[in-house]
């Protein structure tokens, strides 16, 4: 059975509420000993509140250990090198051997572009992609020794198609895209697969961003399956899933067919020929931007023959 980790080590970031919590448990149940990390903290990533603090993922632990399951705590701040590199030996050290990572810690800082302040843009974007690419590096020497590994990246609807008021929430999740598209190609030949995961789930991050009613549909256990899926043993690799209330979904990006202008194209001719360009019936999508860097050197090559 692709789905039972037992044997396997799983880290969560930002494991001690929400999605992570749910994610954390999810593993734990089918097998896996899990490293929950959490460094406690606001929504907006300031100081502890009353529903957080490093307790937060020392009580998720607690919670899996209760029920019979592996997990220890961790409260390092996915942004600091030291912290995931401490992180890492501290897994290697109780567990031996690591085999997930699921970039999950996130903060939120909304407001309007023109009204927000530079250091709330930055750091957002430290915490989401740099968070993710610092957790990344960390975990990549041991998985590439063990020829095997399953990252997940945790991207956004607001990334993916924009969300008013979280322009800096929605580059750096876009961003985790960019980078999952790239170490796919990377780090395939290691073992490693890396996907990303798009939510939509009931936690403090959407208390106040959704009704009620939604909110009872929507939790975090709901997305979990998604999870586990992309660190399976046969995961696929550079794929985006969407998921929340039991539905779940594939995202791509995709090009339409285009069309051969000429070198002396102008912006006239794109205006009149737009209908054509932007048909998206023969619209793909590419493995690599290479493959589609070719589609604009063949249209010239058939055309000049
Ligand atoms: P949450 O606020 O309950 O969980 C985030 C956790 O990350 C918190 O426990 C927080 O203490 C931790 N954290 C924050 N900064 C950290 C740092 N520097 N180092 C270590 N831990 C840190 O929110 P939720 O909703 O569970 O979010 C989980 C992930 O899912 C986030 O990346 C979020 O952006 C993403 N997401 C959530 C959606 C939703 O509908 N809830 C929608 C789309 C994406």
């Amino acid at each position: 059975m692709p789905y039972d980790f037992t044997g396997q080590v799983a880290i969560i970031t930002g494991a001690g509420g929400g999605l992570g919590r749910a994610h954390a448990h999810a593993f734990a149940r089918r097998g896996a000993m899990v490293v929950v990390n959490d460094l406690g903290g606001a929504r907006d990533g300031g100081d502890s509140d009353k529903d957080s603090g490093s307790s937060a993922a020392e009580k998720v632990v607690q919670e899996i250990t209760s029920q019979g399951g592996k997990a220890l705590a961790n409260f390092g701040n996915v942004t600091s090198e030291t912290d995931m590199q401490d992180m890492v030996d501290q897994t290697m050290t109780a567990f031996g051997r690591l085999d997930i990572l699921v970039n999950n810690a996130g903060i939120l800082r909304d407001k309007t572009f023109s009204k927000m302040a530079l250091s709330d843009f930055q750091t957002v974007l430290d915490v989401h992609l740099m968070g993710s690419v610092i957790a990344t590096r960390a975990v990549l020497p041991v998985m590439k020794d063990q020829e095997y590994g399953r990252i997940v990246m945790t991207t956004s609807s607001s990334g993916l198609y924009g969300n008013f008021g979280q322009s800096n929430y929605g580059a750096a999740k876009l961003a985790l895209v960019g980078l999952t598209n790239t170490l796919k190609l990377e780090l395939f030949k290691f073992g490693i697969r890396v996907n990303a995961l798009a939510p939509v789930a009931a936690t403090r991050m959407t208390d106040d961003i959704m009704p009620p009613q939604m909110l009872d549909f929507l939790t975090p256990e709901s997305v979990s399956p998604a999870v586990l899926y992309l660190c399976g043993k046969e995961a696929p690799t550079g794929e985006i899933i969407t998921a929340g209330a039991g539905t779940f979904a594939r995202a791509q990006i995709l090009e339409s067919a285009g069309m051969f202008l000429g070198a002396d194209a102008t912006p006239e001719m794109i205006a009149e020929n737009w209908d054509n360009i932007s048909d998206m019936d023969k619209a793909k999508p590419y493995k690599q931007g290479a493959d589609q860097s070719q589609k604009f050197v063949v249209g010239a090559f058939e055309n000049e023959a």
